[in-house]
């Protein structure tokens, strides 16, 4: 591919120079992602500038249509993939990547389930009125109280991580009177990030049971009267582009399950989330439709070579149901030229500083996680410029976006937005600095609702407990 004369030779290889750094890119942006008459960005018909004028900055925004036709696209398209082998299929929204109770209700409204993996996202389902028998309670580290609460609140799954944790959840139930249902978390081998399938099950990592142990554990859940064993559950990595792992993770765990049904029935087979999003326009992720009907062929397959019926799926997607449709929008602040030697010869890194950071978006210092940003209050003739994209905490690794194209003119006092922020953005989000959590507020049809409000200094300080708020010069 001929290189652009202008291309930065700081850029990373992925990146290509736009043609006009202004454009949003469909397979990036909320699917209501526009541009105004002033070339402002707007999303869900609210301009970004009248959204940070009423909430402040940094913000994140989710364009409330865009994540409610995600959910409503998954639970149909996995419905109709396993209708079409002949079993059913439920959609779990894995609140982990993004909660509260809002979208908790657009969940439970748009038919899905919710998948929680603590007390404190239990709460936040029950506090929006979801029906605690549509929850499934996850964690390699339940505490007593979590079990408990989930017991006795009637939580309709409990997903077993360890051999430990079959006797707590038993014992509770019994004591409660009550059946749990349960399913038995199995590490498969199949460990998506690497991109590739490992031929072990013994993988070095925390969670779930190795498959060779599956048998002895569910005789062990079999024979609590107190537990309902409904089935193995499996999750193999998030934001997974290669989708030939749920298949082959499906498969080793209906070869385990065909063995268990010697003993009892196994209704359901739950094979997690993790299906991948578009970051970049360098993403191609495969569309949920093709995803449901890849893995309910592969299964329909497999169950008819063991000669067992198709058990009723489960899934449990949180990146691709509330990732897209969620932006952050940022106020520029410094902007510095750094000159870097490349072989040589000299090239610049623009720094655009932010009014934000690694206290709103921890991905990219913690996972290096490319993200896509735009000049969100205008749009620009001037020329794409190579830029990192830095918040304003005392760390140099504190980088929102490591790598974009802007254009060359951008000031203090715009506004910066950076796309597919919705999952795991807030809910990853930290004090840092003594930074508040930014808002959370979502864009449908020219109307806002504000999901989660700022936390302001106030907020933080209430919390220190030398702090006397009666005393003066405090921030009351
Ligand atoms: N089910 C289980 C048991 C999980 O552990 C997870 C994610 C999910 C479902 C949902 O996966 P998703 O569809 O959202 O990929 N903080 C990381 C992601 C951690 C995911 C942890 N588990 C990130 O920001 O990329």
């Amino acid at each position: 591919m001929p290189v652009s004369p202008s291309a930065s030779p700081l850029a990373p290889t992925w990146l290509r120079l736009p043609d006009d750094p202004n454009l949003l890119a469909p397979s990036v942006w909320p699917s209501s992602a526009a541009r105004d008459a002033d070339g402002g960005l707007v999303v869900g018909e609210v301009s970004a500038r009248t959204l940070a004028d009423e909430y402040g900055t940094p913000l994140y925004v989710i364009d409330e249509a865009d994540v409610r036709e995600r959910a409503t696209a998954t639970r149909e398209a996995f419905e109709s993939a396993f209708a079409a082998v002949g079993t059913s299929a439920k959609v779990y929204y894995a609140g982990k990547a993004f909660l509260s109770v809002g979208v908790a209700r657009w969940m439970a409204e748009l038919g899905l389930g919710i998948d929680v993996a603590s007390l404190g996202e239990f709460m936040v389902a029950l506090a929006a009125d979801v029906d605690p028998a549509r929850i499934g309670f996850h964690g390699n580290n339940k505490s007593l109280g979590e079990i408990a609460s989930g017991v006795r609140m009637g939580v309709g799954s409990i997903v077993l991580d360890s051999r430990l944790e079959i006797d707590r959840v038993a014992d509770e139930a019994a004591r409660a009177g009550v059946r749990q249902k349960v399913r038995l978390r199995v590490n498969s081998g199949v460990h998506a990030s690497t991109h590739e399938f490992l031929a072990t099950s013994h993988e070095d990592q925390k969670f779930g049971v190795p498959l060779g142990e599956v048998e002895e554990l569910v005789a062990l859940i079999r024979g609590r009267d107190s537990l309902d064993f409904l089935g193995l559950h499996c999750h193999i990595g998030s934001q997974i582009f290669d989708t030939g792992g749920f298949s082959e993770s499906a498969r080793r765990l209906l070869a385990v399950h065909k063995r268990l049904l010697d003993g009892g029935p196994v209704p359901e087979l739950n094979l997690g989330g993790g299906f991948g999003i578009a970051y970049t326009e360098n993403d191609d992720p495969t569309p949920i439709g093709a995803i449901a009907r890849q893995m309910a062929a592969a299964i329909a397959e497999t169950c008819a070579e063991l000669g067992i019926g198709i058990p009723a799926i489960a899934v449990e997607p949180g990146r691709s149901i509330v990732g897209p449709g969620g932006i952050t929008v940022y106020e520029v602040g410094m902007v510095k030229d750094v000159t870097v030697d490349v072989d040589g010869l000299d090239a610049t890194r623009r720094y655009v500083s932010v009014d934000g950071g690694m206290s709103d978006n921890l991905r990219t210092a913690l996972y290096g996680a490319d993200y896509t940003a735009r000049i969100a209050s205008r749009v620009s003739t001037a020329a794409p410029q190579l830029v990192r994209v830095v918040g304003k905490h005392c760390e140099s690794g504190d980088i929102v976006v490591g790598a974009e194209y802007l254009p060359a003119d951008i000031a203090p006092g715009d506004l910066l937005a950076v796309a597919a922020t919705g999952a795991y953005c807030w809910s990853l989000s930290n004090n840092y600095n003594y930074l508040g959590r930014p808002a959370v507020v979502a864009v449908r049809d020219g109307e806002t609702h504000l999901l989660i409000r700022r936390e302001t200094e106030a907020d933080l300080l209430r919390r220190d407990a030398d702090f006397d708020p009666t005393a003066d010069g405090s921030a009351r």
